[in-house]
């Protein structure tokens, strides 16, 4: 029996930025024909509106001003085939590559600890995935989004290997970045994500752990696939 021809299940996938998560759940949505939702891009996209429209100015996040402007933000994802995910858009305007500049993910961590903006996006996410079938990654998709998820998966890598990572991704497209300022980014983000007060990034309980540093993705996919066998026949 394959894996389709067994009930839908949500997939949550969270962990530390960085470490392959949408990488892994865009394969994992691929191969089992789920939807891949990347929640990072939502908390994203609010960041990059609140930069354009008066919510963060000279480096100060205005919280109220932020809360704001959150009506006036519709978040669409449409699939795209070239990527084999879906893109991002703000109010209908493509923003994928916008909002994974440095200048976003600099700000991203403040923004995404406003507890409106928690609510907005976390009730969109529970809408999208209300069907099951869904790949979700994120930082509280076991704990808050999806805490019924049948599959869990806490990823996490040496923060030197993630900062290579992302170093490797950001200089491939041309941004001008040093290591050391995305080590930095790295280690600050996971700081503010363990530590904000609301849904701060954690393990859920029956969350299971895949630490990647030294893995490749064909190796993860491997684990993924003993781990899914384990759970759809736990279903049965
Ligand atoms: O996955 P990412 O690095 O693109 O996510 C960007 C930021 O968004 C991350 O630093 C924390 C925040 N985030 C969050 O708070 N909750 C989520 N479910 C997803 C992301």
């Amino acid at each position: 029996m394959g894996f389709n021809d067994k009930r839908k299940i949500v997939i949550a996938i969270d962990g530390h930025s960085s470490c392959g998560k949408s990488t892994f759940a865009k394969a994992i949505a691929a191969r089992l024909g789920y939807i891949f939702i990347d929640t990072g891009a939502m908390y994203r996209s609010v960041t990059l509106y609140a930069l354009e429209h008066g919510g963060i100015v000279d480096g100060i996040v205005d919280e109220d001003k932020i809360v704001s402007l959150l009506d006036q933000i519709e978040i669409t994802f449409r699939f795209n085939p070239a990527r084999g995910a879906s893109d991002v858009y703000i109010n209908g305007d493509f923003a994928e590559g916008k909002i994974r500049t440095i200048e976003v993910s600099n700000f991203v961590s403040p923004v995404s600890s406003i507890g409106a903006v928690r609510s907005k996006l976390v009730a969109m996410q529970q809408q999208m995935g209300r069907h099951r079938g869904v790949v979700m990654d994120g930082r509280d998709i076991g704990t808050v989004v999806f805490p019924d998820a049948e599959l869990k998966i806490f990823m996490t890598a040496d923060p030197k290997v993630r900062a290579e990572r992302r170093y490797a991704e950001l200089t491939a497209k041309g941004d001008k970045v040093s290591f050391e300022e995305i080590l930095e980014n790295v280690i600050s983000r996971d700081k503010a994500d363990t530590t904000r007060a609301i849904s701060p990034l954690r393990k859920a309980e029956d969350a299971i752990v895949l630490d990647n540093s030294t893995m490749t993705v064909e190796q993860q996919m491997e684990w993924f696939d003993a781990e899914l066998n384990r759970v759809l026949s736990s279903l049965e």
